[in-house]
């Protein structure tokens, strides 16, 4: 029994999966090991130089004070005009929240709508973050598992079966992490049907990967302006422009729901950092020209690895179609013998495997709710991409 008794909400919360596997690689590292780590999710871009320029702008012009708890006036703008230009109800600014990433954003919107035994349906692979942020606040993660023959996607029909007078929330992210799944603006449409049906489910699309999208992005508030009352839409600027260490992120949803998240938020951390607030209204208000250059560049590395992970044979990589993940399934290697005789018995024991044997860190589908397959992040140079994937190989075609 610890000193300071921990309380029972904060017991389910255990180091993520990604966070161990990403100091076990350190740990070999720091030993000597050459580890080479595909473990974290964030671009290896710098934030460009202009944002740089108006965040040293803003700390010179003073403007170092607690910012509005909301975020200021002229970002929610910027989120507003640009969330109005891709259609849908047309938003005002007061319906934007601006807070450190959006990470904060989603747990704002859980404690703000979630009781106790609350249900949120989370298609799996899902990203982490959102299982325990929903347990956290007592909610109950309805998982529905979303494999490869409908790639990685809700059906209508599983949200529909999935559905009870307890559900709250539709957890969707388009593109998606761990999977790179988009979803079409028919497929969208076919789902938005289903919650037309059923009025106590709200819906939070987190479009944090928007601008990484090799088709068509549709965002899910533009094919239901309908249910703009019920639709929060989540983003920013962490992944789209390399800042994921500025923490700005945004809610964009229905003014009473924004206000409950913002009393929330003033109680927790106040408004996000106001320098950096300054440094995504750059962003988003300069130019954007970056954007489709990144975008290539992260292509060309997914299909470096979705070529190199197919020809292993074992391995079979479905092609995403945006983030910057991949996530191949590895269950023809289960049943299969290292060189120094253990058994792959499942996902997590593959990931071991490739790092005790040649230093290569993914993380197993287990840790986004759907075991069988790895999460490989390609946000790396090519050069290390080649490396890993040549690794990668030698230790498939090592099991007997
Ligand atoms: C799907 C998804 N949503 C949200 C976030 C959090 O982003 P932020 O840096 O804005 O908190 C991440 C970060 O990995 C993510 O992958």
């Amino acid at each position: 029994m610890p000193l300071i008794p921990i309380a029972r909400r904060a017991e389910t919360l255990q180091v993520s999966e990604i966070v161990r596997i990403s100091e076990r690689a350190r740990g070999l590292a720091a030993q000597g090991e050459n580890v080479i780590s595909f473990g974290t999710g964030e671009p290896d871009f710098p934030t460009p130089p202009h944002v740089m320029a108006a965040a040293a702008l803003a700390m010179h012009q003073g403007k170092t004070t607690y910012p509005p708890t909301a975020g200021i006036p002229e970002l929610r703008a910027a989120v507003c005009n640009g969330h109005n230009a891709l259609g849908g109800a047309p938003v005002v600014p007061e319906q934007v929240l601006i807070s450190n990433g959006a990470k904060q954003v989603l747990s704002n919107a859980f404690l703000a709508t979630l009781n106790e035994g609350d249900e949120v349906i989370l298609p799996a692979p899902f990203w982490t973050s959102y299982l325990d942020m929903i347990n956290v606040v007592g909610g109950r993660a309805v998982v529905v598992a979303c494999g490869m023959s409908t790639d990685f996607k809700i059906t209508p029909a599983q949200l529909r079966e999935a559905i009870t007078d307890k559900t709250r929330w539709l957890m969707l992210n388009s593109p998606s992490n761990p999977c790179g799944a988009m979803y079409s603006a028919a497929e969208l449409s076919a789902l938005a049907d289903v919650l037309r049906d059923h009025t106590g489910v709200a819906v939070i699309a987190d479009e944090i990967y928007q601008h990484i999208a090799y088709k068509d992005f549709t965002t899910f508030s533009s094919v239901a302006p309908d249910l703009a009352d019920r639709t929060l839409t989540v983003n920013g600027v962490s992944k789209a422009y390399a800042m994921t260490g500025w923490r700005i992120g945004w809610g964009i949803g229905p003014l009473p729901l924004i206000k409950t998240m913002t009393a929330i938020q003033g109680q927790a951390t106040s408004g996000a950092c106001s320098i950096s607030q300054a440094a995504a209204v750059a962003a988003l208000n300069g130019p954007q020209d970056l954007l489709a250059e990144r975008l290539n560049s992260f292509k060309e590395r997914r299909d470096l690895v979705v070529n190199a992970l197919n020809a292993t044979g074992l391995l079979t990589c479905p092609m995403p179609d945006g983030a910057f993940y991949v996530f191949p399934d590895c269950r023809k290697t289960f049943g299969k013998k290292t060189p120094k005789g253990a058994v792959i018995e499942d996902d997590a024991g593959f990931c071991a495997y490739l790092l005790e044997a040649e230093g290569v860190a993914v993380v197993p589908g287990r840790a986004f709710g759907l075991p069988g397959h790895f999460r490989f992040s390609y946000a790396y140079s090519p050069q290390s991409l080649q490396e890993g994937c040549r690794r990668i190989s030698r230790v498939v075609a090592a099991l007997v």
